[in-house]
C-alpha cells in the first residue's frame, strides 16, 4: 500500500496506472490508496445503511475498509464521532438538500453541510443520485453546485483537504452521458460514486474521468462482482441491498480470504 499524506493527495494517478494497479491485484481484500487515503480493503458499504453513523462500529466489525454514513440533509442528525486517520474503517459522509431542484438555496444547503461536516471524515460526497429530487437534467444547476463546492473546499480548508466526491445514479435508458460527468472531470473532483448495475456504463464513464477515481456501487453481491467492477476502473466498491439482505457473510465472501468475519 502506498503511504498516506500530503504528496499523495496532490498527486494525480492517470488512468493507466488506475488500472494496471487494479490489474495486479484485482480482488477488493487488496488494501488501496485512493483519493489520497489509505483503505484497508477495496470493499466498503453505500449510503443509506448507516444514515447518522449510529451504527458506525457495530457495522465496521464486518471488516470493510469503508462506510458511507448518509445521506445527511443536517449535519445536527449527525451520531458518530470521528478520530481521524488512525482509524481502520475510513469514514465517507453522503450530503444533500432537503429541498428539490437546484437553484441557490439547495446549494447553499450543500456547502453548509460540506462546511460543517468535511473535519469529521475521510472523504465527503455531494450526493446527487436521489431520484426524488430533481436535480438529474439541471446541467447549469449541477456546474454552479459542484463549482461552488470544489471551491470551498479549495480555499477554506487546512491541510489535509477533505476528497470531495460527488455521486451520480446513472441507468442503461440514455446513452448520453449525463453532463455531471464532464463537470466532474473538469472540475478534477476527487471521486465520482457511480451508481449503476451496468457494467457497460460503469467501463465507459471511468474511461471519460481520465483518472479520477471511481467508486461503483450496484448490483454488488459476490467476489467475481466485485472482481469485474474492479477490472472496469473502479478503485473502490460498495454494497447496499447484498448486505441489507445477507449480512456481514456477503463481506466476507467478496473479501474472499483476506475478510476478517
Ligand atoms: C433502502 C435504501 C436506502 C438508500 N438510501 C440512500 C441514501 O440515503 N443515499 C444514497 O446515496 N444512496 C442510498 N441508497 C442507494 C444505495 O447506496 C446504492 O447506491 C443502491 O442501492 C445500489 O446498490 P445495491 O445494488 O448494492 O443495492 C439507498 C438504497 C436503498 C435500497
Amino acid at each position: 500500500m502506498q503511504p498516506d499524506g500530503k504528496s499523495m493527495r496532490r498527486s494525480k494517478s492517470s488512468p493507466q496506472l488506475a488500472r494496471a494497479r487494479n490489474q495486479i491485484d484485482p480482488s477488493a481484500s487488496a488494501p488501496a490508496c485512493v483519493f489520497g487515503v489509505s483503505f484497508e480493503n477495496r470493499l466498503g458499504l453505500a449510503a443509506g445503511l448507516d444514515r447518522t453513523g449510529r451504527n458506525f462500529e457495530e457495522l465496521a466489525r464486518c471488516g470493510v475498509g469503508h462506510i458511507e454514513i448518509g445521506t445527511l440533509t443536517d449535519s445536527a442528525d449527525l451520531e458518530f464521532r470521528y478520530c481521524g486517520h488512525r482509524r481502520r474503517t475510513k469514514v465517507g459522509i453522503s450530503i444533500a438538500s432537503r429541498r428539490p431542484g437546484l437553484d441557490q438555496q439547495v446549494i447553499d444547503d450543500y456547502l453548509r453541510l460540506s462546511r460543517n461536516l468535511s473535519s469529521t471524515c475521510d472523504f465527503l460526497v455531494a450526493n446527487l443520485s436521489s431520484p426524488h429530487h430533481a436535480r438529474n437534467g439541471n446541467s447549469r444547476g449541477i456546474e454552479r453546485l459542484l463549482e461552488a463546492l470544489k471551491l470551498e473546499h479549495d480555499t477554506h480548508q487546512d491541510e489535509p483537504r477533505c476528497p470531495l466526491l460527488v455521486k451520480l445514479g446513472l441507468h442503461e435508458a440514455s446513452m448520453e452521458l449525463p453532463v455531471a460527468v464532464n463537470i466532474a472531470r473538469d472540475l478534477r473532483l476527487d471521486g465520482v460514486v457511480i451508481a449503476t448495475p451496468s457494467m457497460r456504463i460503469l467501463e465507459r464513464v471511468s474511461r471519460e474521468l481520465h483518472g479520477i477515481a471511481v467508486i461503483s456501487v450496484g448490483g454488488i453481491g459476490t467476489l467475481n462482482d466485485a472482481k469485474r467492477r474492479l477490472c472496469a476502473g473502479a478503485s473502490l466498491v460498495q454494497v447496499h441491498s447484498a448486505y441489507a439482505r445477507r449480512g456481514p457473510a456477503c463481506i466476507a465472501d467478496i473479501l474472499g480470504d483476506g475478510g476478517h468475519s
